[in-house]
């Protein structure tokens, strides 16, 4: 029998800073980009109107990982998070189950690390004021790892209350206006993708947008007219123009692959990123499984190093075989 520990959102939180998110996060994506770690594109199985489960497969690092995952948009007005449910990692070697983690802490860590990641590497070099668009659970993390990176960062939600939960819990500002926000350099949304955060014409020469709240069927943060204006990268072509943002520009035939680099390859050097200061970037997300596994494996080595460890007090186990 093995013991297996199962790590709560606490663990998960403590385990793993989000600026150590943000490399491990940047090494799997340059690590997938070279075909050293895979990962088939995630299953989604409808639960509509209410939302949707995700099974989330990856493999890397001597790891395999499942991911369990919720995206119900409407939960919150009922006291419960949009994003739940649970990962499994095991070992690649024997098929041994290895951790059981919360798949919402896992998410935001590495979500707000890959909006971050994003903005950093797509964004001008001279980039100074960041705002994130939606202050729930997710926007939160992103904005947590804008101010671990040193940013300072502007909150706007169409809640007040939250934006300014958000902005007291990470250390960052509440937006004066919509219109403020979005007039940062660089800028990242996290809303459910019920309507467009940018509409035609609305971004301005030079600024970037990780748009990481659309990540599923129907949803979309921007509209096609101005997806097709701007300069596209997205996280995995396959899974992103299936889902989110981009399938609608592709399905009106307005973009196509060709006009679409993989964040991976820019960060690998296959690729190019921003060619001049002028150029309005966008990332489209729909947020990729080994994310999570570059997650998941950082709170394992770190508890395998010590499980004494303070970050990891009250850890249960389960025994497997
Ligand atoms: N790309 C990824 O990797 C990834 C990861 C996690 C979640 N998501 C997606 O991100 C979205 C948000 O997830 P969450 O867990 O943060 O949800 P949440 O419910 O905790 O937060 C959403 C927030 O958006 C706000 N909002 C709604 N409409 C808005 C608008 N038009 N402008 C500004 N704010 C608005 C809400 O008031 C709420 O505070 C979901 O669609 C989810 O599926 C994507």
């Amino acid at each position: 029998m093995t013991a297996v520990p199962v790590f709560t959102a606490r663990h998960v939180e403590a385990a793993v800073p989000p600026e150590r998110a943000v490399d491990a996060v940047r090494e799997a994506f340059v690590a997938y980009a070279r075909g050293d770690w895979t990962m088939p594109p995630k299953v989604y199985v409808p639960a509509y109107p209410a939302g949707d489960f995700r099974a989330m497969p990856a493999l890397g690092g001597g790891h395999a990982l499942l991911k369990w995952v919720t995206s119900f948009p409407w939960n919150p007005a009922l006291g419960l998070p949009t994003v739940t449910g649970l990962v499994l990692l095991s070992d690649a070697s024997n098929g041994m189950l290895e951790a059981v983690l919360d798949a919402g802490a896992v998410t935001a860590l590495r979500t707000g690390a890959a909006a971050v990641l994003a903005a950093e590497t797509l964004g001008r070099t001279d980039a100074r004021s960041a705002a994130v668009i939606g202050a729930g659970v997710n926007g939160r993390a992103a904005a947590r790892t804008f101010v671990a990176r040193g940013q300072d960062v502007l909150l706007w939600d169409v809640d007040p209350e939250r934006a300014e939960g958000a902005a007291s819990e990470v250390g960052g500002a509440v937006a004066a206006s919509r219109e403020d926000a979005l007039a940062a350099d660089v800028l990242v949304t996290v809303t459910p993708g019920h309507e467009a955060v940018f509409g035609a014409g609305t971004l301005r020469p030079g600024q970037h947008a990780s748009l990481m709240g659309a990540d599923g069927p129907g949803k979309s943060e921007i509209a096609v007219e101005e997806l097709a204006r701007v300069r596209v990268f997205c996280d995995d072509w396959t899974q992103a123009s299936h889902n989110g943002d981009l399938v609608h520009a592709v399905e009106a035939g307005v973009i196509g692959q060709d006009a679409v680099t993989e964040l991976g390859a820019v960060l690998s050097g296959a690729a190019e990123g921003r060619r001049t200061p002028d150029e309005i970037t966008v990332f489209d997300s729909t947020g990729l499984a080994i994310q999570d596994l570059a997650i998941a494996v950082e709170v394992l080595d770190r508890y395998r190093i010590d499980t004494n460890d303070e970050a990891f007090s009250g850890v249960q186990t389960i025994e497997s075989r």
